[in-house]
C-alpha cells in the first residue's frame, strides 16, 4: 500500500513503539520508520525482536530492539535511556501498543488473569508514558511530541468474554484524556487509536477463531476487515503536523463495526413497510369512528 504521506514527514524524529516487534505494533513501527523516524521497538521475546529489527533494517529503517516488559518500570525507563544514549535526550513519538488478551468467561477468569490484562494494557500504558515524559518534554517538534495509545472498541457497550480487556481498554481511553489534559502545557499531545477487526492479527486469531465471515458481516464499510496499514496510517497522521491541534481524542478505525446492529427491515422494503404502517394507522383511526382526514397530495420526495 502506498502511503499518502511524504516519506520524510518524520525525518530527524525519534519514536518508541511498545509491542512493536509483531502484529499491528510492527506495522506502526515500520511505517513510522519508512517516513523517517529512528525507532526503538520493545518486545518480550528476544528472538522475535531480533527478527523484527532485521526486517526493518532490510527496508532501510534505523531501528533498535528493546527487550522487556511494559509491566516493569525499570524496563520502560531503561528503553528511554537507551534511545537517549544513541540519539539524544528527546523523544518525539511514543506509541503504546503492547497488549495482552484472551477469551474467558467472567466466572472462569481468575483474578490474576483479570489483573494480568489490566497490568499489561492499562498499567503498562501509564508506566511507559510516565517513563517517557521527561524525554517527550524535550522534543523540539513544533506541533508537539505525541503519545498514541492503541485502544479497542470492545469497551463501547460490552463484548462477550472480554470483561478484562474491556475494563483495561476503558482505563486506557480515560488515561488518554487525563494525560492530554495534564501534559498539554508541555506541548505533549496524547491521543488514542481504536482498531476494529484487523485481518491477520493475534487479536483476530485469539478472539474470533474461524469466524472471519461472521465478523465481516458486521462491518458496514465494504464488509471488509481492516488492515494493519490502516492503523499505522492513523498513527502517522497523529504524529504529523496535520494533527497539531488534536489531543485527548481516541480515533476509531473500524469501518463503523462497533455500531453495527442487525437490520430489522431490508433496504428494498423500507419505503413500502413504512407507508404500510402509516396507511394502517389511518385505517384504524377511521374504523374507530373518527372522521377520515382529507386526502393530501403525495409528495414525490
Ligand atoms: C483464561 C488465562 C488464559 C486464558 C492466561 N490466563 N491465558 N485465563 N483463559 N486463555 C491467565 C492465567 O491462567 C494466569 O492466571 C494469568 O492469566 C496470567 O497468565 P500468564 O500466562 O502467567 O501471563 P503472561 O505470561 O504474562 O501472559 C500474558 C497473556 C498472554 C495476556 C496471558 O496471552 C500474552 O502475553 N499475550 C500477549 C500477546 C497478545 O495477547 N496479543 C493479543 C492482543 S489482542 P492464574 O490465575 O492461572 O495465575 C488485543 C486486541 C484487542 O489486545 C482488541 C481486539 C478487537
Amino acid at each position: 500500500m502506498e502511503s499518502p504521506f511524504k516519506s520524510d514527514i518524520l525525518k530527524g524524529r525519534v519514536a518508541l513503539v511498545t509491542g512493536g516487534s509483531s502484529g499491528i505494533g510492527f506495522e506502526i513501527a515500520r511505517q513510522l520508520g519508512l517516513h523517517g523516524a529512528r525507532l526503538g521497538i520493545s518486545g518480550r521475546r528476544q528472538d522475535v525482536l531480533d527478527a523484527a529489527v532485521a526486517a526493518l533494517k532490510a527496508e532501510g529503517v534505523t531501528a533498535m530492539g528493546l527487550q522487556g516488559d511494559v509491566r516493569s518500570s525499570d524496563a520502560c525507563e531503561g528503553w528511554v535511556a537507551a534511545l537517549g544514549a544513541a540519539w539524544g535526550p528527546a523523544l518525539d513519538v511514543l506509541v503504546n501498543c503492547a497488549a495482552g488478551n484472551f477469551l474467558a468467561t467472567s466466572e472462569e477468569l481468575s483474578v490474576n488473569g483479570f489483573k494480568t490484562v489490566m497490568e499489561i494494557d492499562a498499567v503498562g500504558t501509564f508506566t511507559m508514558s510516565r517513563a517517557a515524559f521527561p524525554a517527550l518534554k524535550q522534543s523540539t517538534c513544533r506541533h508537539g511530541a505525541c503519545i498514541t495509545n492503541i485502544s479497542a472498541t470492545l469497551q463501547y457497550g460490552a463484548t462477550w468474554w472480554q470483561a478484562h480487556a474491556s475494563a483495561a481498554k476503558s482505563a486506557v481511553d480515560s488515561l488518554t484524556r487525563s494525560l492530554a489534559l495534564e501534559w498539554g502545557e508541555f506541548n505533549v499531545r496524547v491521543n488514542g487509536v481504536a482498531p476494529g477487526p484487523i485481518d491477520g492479527t493475534a487479536g483476530m486469531t485469539k478472539l474470533a477463531p474461524g469466524a472471519k465471515e461472521l465478523v465481516q458481516s458486521t462491518i458496514p464499510l465494504r464488509g471488509e476487515m481492516g488492515r494493519k496499514w490502516d492503523i499505522a496510517m492513523m498513527c502517522l497522521f497523529l504524529a504529523s503536523p496535520a494533527a497539531a491541534f488534536v489531543s485527548g481524542d481516541t480515533l476509531v478505525v473500524d469501518g463503523a463495526n462497533w455500531m453495527w446492529k442487525p437490520r430489522l427491515v431490508e433496504r428494498g422494503q423500507v419505503s413500502r413497510a413504512s407507508r404500510n404502517v402509516e396507511g394502517k394507522s389511518r385505517a384504524v383511526g377511521t374504523a374507530a369512528g373518527q372522521a377520515a382526514p382529507a386526502a393530501k397530495p403525495r409528495s414525490k420526495l
